[in-house]
Formats: C-alpha cells, structure tokens, sequence
C-alpha cells in the first residue's frame, strides 16, 4: 500500500513551494527595509527553553509539543518507562514556534551587547504542534517570523505591527477582509493582582464554567477568555479587563502605541480579552483575523512584547517583541480573497529535436545556456517534435530553438517565440559567443544578467 504524508502535514507540491519561497523573498525585502536580519536556529531544542520561555501551563507546551529522542535516549527512556532518567540536554523537542528558540541564540551569542543597537531578526522555517488537524490547522506548519531584542518603546511595538500589516498589503491580502486586534497584557507590575482578580472571578463563577476553565483558574486563569465553550464565554464577558487594571506605565506605553498607530492611519480594534496562547507577552499583543473562507482558524498572524523572555531562558534582562504569521493560513486568506496569483513554471527557452542526430548539438547548446544562467530545457523521453512543442508551451517557454539536420549542417537554427509566433533563423556559433560571454554565471532565471532575446535577437517583434 503506497504510503500518505503524516496526518495533519502537507507536501509542498511545486506550485506551493514556490509560493513559499517567493512569499519568504518578500518577507525578507521588506523586513530589511525595517533593519532585519536573517536567522536560522535549529528545528529541536532542549525541552527546557519551551516548557521555560512558552510556559508549561499554555497547550502549545502542555498538550502539543512533539518530543524528540536520539536512538540512544529512546531506548533508555524505553527502558526506564519515562523520560524522567534523562538529562536535561537529551530532553528534546520540535519547536511548535520559533520565539523562543530565537530569544535562546540571542542569549547564547550576546547579539544584544550592553548599548547596542537591538537585534532585528526574521525567520522562516516549519513549526510543529501536536493539534487536532483541521481547515487550517496543521501540525507542521510554516510560519515567517520576526524578533526584535533590546527595544523599549513604544515606537518598536507601533513599528512591529506596520510591518506586519505592511506585509500582508504587499502580498495581497485586502486590507477589508483584515481584523487588527490590540491589547495589553500588563507586566510584573500590574498582572499579578489582575490575574489574581481572573482567578477569583472563575471560583465565583465556578459552576457556571467547564471543566478545563475551573482548571485553569489555578494554572492559567487568563486563558478562560479563549475557552470555545460558549457559557465560558459568555459568563467571561463579564470578567475584570486588563485594560482597566493596568499600573501607570504600561498605560502610558499602550496610549503611546494606539497613537502612533492612529497616526500612521492603521486601524485597529481594541480587544481587552485578547491574551494569546503564549504565557510570554508583557504589555501590546495583536493578532490579525480574517473571517472570510478561513473555517474557525481565522488568526493569520500575532505577537507581541516579551520583556521577561530573556530572562527566563537564562539571560540578563532583555525586552523584545515580535511576530509570527502562518504561511498555510495566510494562503487560504488570499485563496478566499479571489486573491492568489497563478504561480506556474516559467523557462526562457526550450530546445528541441527534429531527430536524434541533433541531440548532442542541443545538449551542447542547452549547456552553453545554462551556464550562461538562462533557464532553458531539452527533451529527454525521446519525444516527436510536435510533442516537444507542446512540452514547450507546457512550461511557458518564452522561446523554441528548434534543430534540425539540414539547419545544423549549416550552422543554424530556427528560433520560435511563442509569444509573437515569429519565426527566425539564427547563427549557433554567432548565439554560442554570446552566450560563452556571460558563461559561468550560473545564476538562472529572473535574475539572470542575460535574457533569451539578446541572444536570438527577438527584440523588436515582441510588442504584443
Ligand atoms: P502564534 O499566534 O502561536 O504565535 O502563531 C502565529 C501564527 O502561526 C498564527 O497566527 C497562525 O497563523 C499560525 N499557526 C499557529 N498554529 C498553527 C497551526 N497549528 N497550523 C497552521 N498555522 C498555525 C507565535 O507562534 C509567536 N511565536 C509569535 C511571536 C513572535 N510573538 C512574538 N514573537
């Protein structure tokens, strides 16, 4: 029996995939006009720097993480029927998000030296979460990230979420189908007392709520707000709002933060129950929503300040902020908005055989082309040339080279643009020179120095 992809991952078949690396091209253009830098950190960590940065009570790390073992560590954790005889550092598991793996490289290196400029840096890369799979939940999904260490104002949280919303006008997605929401989260200040006051408020309340609400009066008071239950939600409508408990500085830092945003004409909603699923975030925290076509995953994208992050990963005191935007999820936003662009294989040329005593000069040419960086094919099923024309039209071939004997035998070939349908016979060698010019490059595609009509000459009658 032919085997499937696990349940709840997708194959990135070609047309994704190169969606996925021109989304992340974008992503990487306009982040830099903000100042970000790539980073690439492994796909496992030691458990630790999740169950610490992400805490041990939210379900990404309670109920979702993947665990990783080497061959060795898995047969002693299978011997002593647990993990719990393994040191720390074998303890490993799949990031179900990059933050705090990126937080952990930032400490580990000092890219955040006393003084200095904060770190800005965006990745991209697979997530894994062990979530019950549906419409755009998957438990490897991809996600385009960004962190900034050492920022403290409120300039850095306005500039984190244009850029995010910069991103998803760039990429397509209408600004009307899109739901900005704000919050703050308070700090060590001013949340313990709020928090105490969700907590009590559920006891009160008890009877009313589930059974995983009650439970998390004790562990995680604040996430009852996100309970799908909709008696939780509706006694929760009820519950004291962080906004009107916060201490005197994170107010000041969360009006300064809606008034850049008014400013700079992003519109927002202000969303006091918005606490996100990461026990991290001190003070703003966003997401954005879309409703249309997304099923019940309508969060495209979300983050927020951690100002503690560093500190609980085991470096000195570090704020940060950030975001995150799923790839998957943002797809199925511009797939409902009517809004995905045909993404289909595109090559400069395409050379084809009248017979098979031509072979070795294409071969030879399609060499010389590529090396010159043109992206080009030939047939290799030993196909009739009527087939290779429609390989050709196939793989939107801007131009046919075609050989045939009687042309060779003089030294040149008929040329086709499949555009304009003009038809040409060019010099091999006269082409080859030029070509041999730019050998070397090796670069393909779009970003060739080179493109097919300088070396065939089809300037001019190609206008259409
Ligand atoms: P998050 O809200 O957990 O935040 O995830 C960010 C985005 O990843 C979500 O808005 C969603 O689009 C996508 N996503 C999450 N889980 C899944 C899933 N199971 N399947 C498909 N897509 C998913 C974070 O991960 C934070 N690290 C963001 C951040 C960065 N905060 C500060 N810096």
């Amino acid at each position: 029996m032919p085997y499937n992809a696990p349940e709840g991952t997708a194959d990135m078949l070609p047309a994704v995939a190169r969606l996925w690396r021109s989304t992340t091209e974008t992503a990487a253009k306009l982040f830099a006009a903000y100042g970000y830098e790539p980073i690439d950190t492994p796909i496992f960590e030691m458990t630790e720097v999740f169950t610490r940065g992400i805490g041990e009570a939210t379900d990404v790390v309670g109920k979702e993480m993947f665990t990783v073992r080497s061959g060795e560590n898995y047969k002693r954790a299978l011997a002593a029927g647990s993990d719990e005889g393994l040191k720390s550092k074998q303890k490993l598991s799949l990031r179900p998000e990059g933050t705090a793996g990126v937080v952990r490289a930032v400490v580990q290196h000092n890219l955040v030296e006393q003084g200095a400029a904060p770190a800005k840096l965006f990745y991209a890369g697979p997530m894994f979460r062990a979530e019950r799979p549906q419409k755009g939940r998957l438990r490897q999904f991809h996600q385009i990230g960004v962190e900034c260490l050492g920022a403290t104002e409120p300039t850095a949280d306005a500039e984190m979420i244009i850029m995010l919303m910069r991103f998803y006008e760039t990429m397509g997605v209408p600004r009307q189908n899109m739901r900005l929401l704000i919050n703050s989260m308070g700090d060590d200040a001013c949340r313990p007392a709020y928090r105490e006051s969700v907590r009590q408020f559920i006891l009160d309340h008890e009877d009313e709520m589930c059974e995983e609400c009650r439970r998390r009066a004790e562990t995680n008071p604040l996430r009852a707000f996100d309970c799908k239950n909709e008696t939780c939600s509706h006694v929760m409508e009820a519950a004291p709002k962080i906004t009107d408990n916060l201490c005197d500085d994170c107010r000041t830092h969360y009006e300064a933060v809606k008034a850049l945003l008014d400013a700079a004409g992003i519109s927002y909603i202000e969303d006091p129950t918005l606490v996100r699923g990461l026990d991290y975030y001190t003070r703003t925290v966003f997401e954005v929503q879309v409703t249309e076509g997304m099923g019940s995953q309508s969060a495209i994208g979300g983050g927020g300040r951690y100002d503690k992050l560093a500190e609980s990963v085991g470096g000195r005191p570090t704020p940060g902020l950030g975001f995150a935007l799923g790839f998957e999820r943002m797809v199925l936003a511009l797939e409902a908005a009517g809004a995905l662009g045909e993404s289909t294989k595109r090559v400069d040329g395409y050379v084809a055989c009248v017979d098979d005593s031509v072979r070795a000069a294409a071969f030879d040419l399609v060499c010389a082309a590529r090396d010159a960086g043109l992206c080009v094919e030939m047939d290799h099923q030993g196909k009739s040339l009527k087939s290779q024309f429609k390989m050709a039209d196939k793989v939107n071939a801007r131009v046919v080279i075609v050989l045939g004997p009687d042309e060779l035998s003089q030294g040149k070939a008929r040329i086709r643009n499949m555009r304009s349908h003009a038809e040409k016979l060019v010099d091999i060698a006269a082409a080859k020179r030029l070509l041999s010019q730019f050998g070397g490059q090796r670069v393909g595609g779009a970003s060739s120095p080179i493109n097919i009509d300088t070396v065939f000459s089809f300037e001019n009658d190609d206008k259409e």
